[in-house]
């Protein structure tokens, strides 16, 4: 059965580091027999400062109605200081599909890439949930009497009973089929009165669902301080939009840094848009030094989603042995390029 994916791109290194994803989606399939079909799609500040198209309507259409996954690259230009070709892309493919699980391995696949004294790869396995349609990122809000000294600008943070319920359940049943033990849910129930007695109330109702599963909450500050710890107390973490954000950074630089970051924006049962954690860096744009394996591992995790099973496993391990073998870009310790650095993926894929 034909599996369609949309390629974007998108801007800065994006486009480099899904040339090498394409390759590696593209070896597999013949070396499998698969039968993938890709549309590649030029959205993003060039086209964005061209003739002022973002997102537009059909290209939705076209991908909810005939494709299965979504591979992006990176989004962010320095021309459009706004982000608004962004938002547009990047929120339209998240709120507009309603990918609300938003889920951000946190593993280190190798001892030399672990930063903390004292730690080892082993020490760093865990993979957050982040809520990816709702709490601050929804854009409510506005100005008033902007430009003035008496401006005033307000931002809510939504929460829904429905959207929260349901990732904190996504991370229990991940975590129950996946043999975890523990869950953790981050919040900040003790500044955020309202929104954040909603998310504590509602995991400790869903947790006694999961009996095998002991549920534990930490405030989102003190997870910051009990990561860089102690990564490996904790197993699955579950949070919300902003604050998935912010940890997922910090989870990555225990990995070896944005390069090594892999990310999967999915509706549990439907389509998945699948993206490097990292951002465009536009100062790396066009030099062939971006690293490539988060979206390696990016392209894994597609491809489990679309039911290739083993596929996320190998290139996993083709990842890790990337970095012992100094395989790699220079961020992680190796001499290659982007475009050598998946040749050298390539290549182990056909061995
Ligand atoms: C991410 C990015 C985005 C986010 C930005 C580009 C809006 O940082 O995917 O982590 O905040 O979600
Ligand atoms: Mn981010």
């Amino acid at each position: 059965m034909t599996k369609k994916i949309a390629v974007i791109g998108g801007d800065g290194i994006g486009p480099e580091v899904v040339a090498v994803g394409v390759r590696v989606l593209e070896t597999l399939a013949e070396r499998e027999g698969w039968d993938l079909a890709l549309t590649h799609y030029d959205f993003g500040a060039d086209r964005y400062l061209k003739d002022g198209t973002t997102f537009p309507e059909e290209a939705q259409s076209a991908i909810r109605e005939d494709h299965d996954a979504v591979l992006l690259g990176a989004l962010g230009d320095p021309r459009v200081p706004d982000m608004s070709h962004a938002r547009d892309i990047l929120f339209g493919l998240r709120f507009g599909f309603d990918l609300y699980c938003n889920l951000r391995p946190v593993r280190c696949l190798h001892d030399r890439l672990m930063p903390l004294v004292g730690r080892a790869a082993k020490d760093c396995d865990i993979t957050v949930f982040r809520e990816n349609t709702e709490g601050i990122y929804v854009g409510m809000g506005g100005h008033f009497k902007k430009g003035t000294a008496d401006e005033v600008a307000i931002q809510e943070d939504l929460n829904t009973r429905k959207g929260v319920e349901r990732i904190i359940r996504a991370a229990f049943e991940w975590a129950k089929a996946n043999g975890k033990t523990k869950v953790h849910m981050a919040d900040k129930h003790n500044a955020m009165k309202h929104a954040h007695e909603l998310w504590l109330r509602v995991f400790n109702e869903v947790a006694t669902e999961y009996p095998g599963i002991e549920a534990k909450h930490v405030f989102v500050d003190a997870l910051c301080l009990f990561l860089i710890q102690d990564p490996s107390q904790f197993e699955v973490i579950v949070t919300c939009n902003l604050f998935g954000d912010i940890v997922t950074d910090l989870g990555a630089a225990l990995q070896g840094g944005m390069g090594m970051a892999a990310s999967a924006n999915i509706h549990p049962g439907g389509l998945g848009m699948f993206e490097p954690v990292h951002g465009s860096a536009p100062p790396l744009t066009g030099k062939d030094v971006a690293n490539p394996l988060a979206t390696v591992l990016t392209v894994g995790m597609m491809l489990e989603h679309l039911g290739f099973a083993g596929a996320e496993k190998e290139l996993e391990g083709i990842v890790r042995r990337a970095i012992e073998e100094k395989q790699c870009t220079s961020d992680v310790g190796g001499e290659l390029g982007t475009k050598a650095t998946g040749d050298w993926v390539c290549a182990q894929l056909r061995a």
